[in-house]
């Protein structure tokens, strides 16, 4: 029989797609979340993990709110950091794979073609800078694959689309969004089998996983009003007119030619991935 998948963090967003990606492809699998798994607590992760003895660790746990990082970056790096070297550990005793999961911000965002993998790191908030010492952590682990990705939304995780809908829903009909970030939306339900796929694969190192395209924090916000049919003007700002605690990289756009290279396909462009969540999560 084969050795289960252990999922942390696993009432988030991405940790759900992960679960019933697995779950979709016979998959034994495992999730934890805070309630039942703290995984600051290296005692329990060990406990967990050598238990189970699983072939795969999938780290979908995080301190993921970016501006209260700015305030509480030991926190965040006791989750983001410190944690995953725990997780690490865990997994060389047992031989397990660690696939952890980090972000754009882990580049400063003055770019001006798409971030390589190997390209030079330079975060500029803390949220990112406890982001990359989790990559590094994460290094330490025998079997280790990094994902980067951006912009996710998916089912039950707090998101602009959700944020979106809930202003068109309570009747706004302006609403003002930044036009000077640019990135790539990415829907959870695409990276987790992309994320199941670069394991099948025996991916390592850091690959960059997110849907096809580009647009801005504007453009996403437009395609959101056009799919949902509601009648709201879309005004685009600019960031220094939407001051935030933590500094956002404003060119945020991953290259994906090692995923492409990896697993033979690219994700689906952003806008129909857009549409397919929009309409699982329309229904009853
Ligand atoms: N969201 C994005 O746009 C984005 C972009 C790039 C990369 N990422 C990365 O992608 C990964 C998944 O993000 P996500 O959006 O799915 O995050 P999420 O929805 O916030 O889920 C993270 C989960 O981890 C839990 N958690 C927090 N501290 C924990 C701890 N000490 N032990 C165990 N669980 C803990 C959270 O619980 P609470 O909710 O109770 O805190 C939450 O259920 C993270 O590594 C994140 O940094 C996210």
């Amino acid at each position: 029989m084969q050795r289960p998948i252990l999922v942390t963090g696993s009432y988030g967003q991405l940790g759900r797609a992960v679960l019933a990606a697995a779950e979709i492809r016979g998959l034994e699998a495992e999730g934890r979340d805070l309630d039942t798994l703290d995984i600051t607590s290296r005692q329990a992760v060990d406990e967990w993990i050598v238990a189970a003895r699983p072939r795969l660790v999938v780290n979908c746990a995080a301190f993921t709110a970016v501006d209260d990082c700015e305030t509480a970056e030991g926190s965040a790096r006791a989750v983001n950091a410190d944690a995953v070297a725990h997780l690490s550990a865990a997994c060389n005793v047992v031989g397990a794979t660690l696939v952890h999961i980090s972000t754009d911000y882990v580049f400063d965002g003055a770019g001006s073609r798409p971030y390589r993998e190997d390209d030079p790191v330079a975060p500029t908030s803390a949220y990112g800078r406890t982001k990359l010492l989790g990559e590094q952590a994460a290094r330490s682990a025998h079997r280790h694959l990094v994902i980067r990705t951006a912009w996710l939304y998916g089912r039950g995780g707090r998101h602009f689309v959700g944020a979106i809908r809930r202003q068109l829903e309570d009747g706004a009909t302006r609403l003002r969004v930044v036009a000077d970030q640019i990135g790539s939306p990415t829907y959870c339900d695409d990276l987790a089998e992309a994320l199941l796929d670069l394991v099948e694969v025996g991916a390592s190192g850091v690959v960059h996983v997110v849907n096809d395209g580009t647009t801005s924090w504007h453009g996403f916000a437009s395609e959101i009003v056009r799919l949902l049919g509601a009648d709201a003007e879309v005004i685009p700002v600019t960031t220094a007119e939407f001051p935030r605690p933590a500094r956002r990289p404003a060119y945020s756009v991953l290259d994906t030619a090692r995923l492409t290279t990896l697993i033979g396909r690219r994700l689906p462009p952003w806008g129909d991935a857009l549409a397919r969540y929009l309409e699982a999560s329309c229904e009853p």
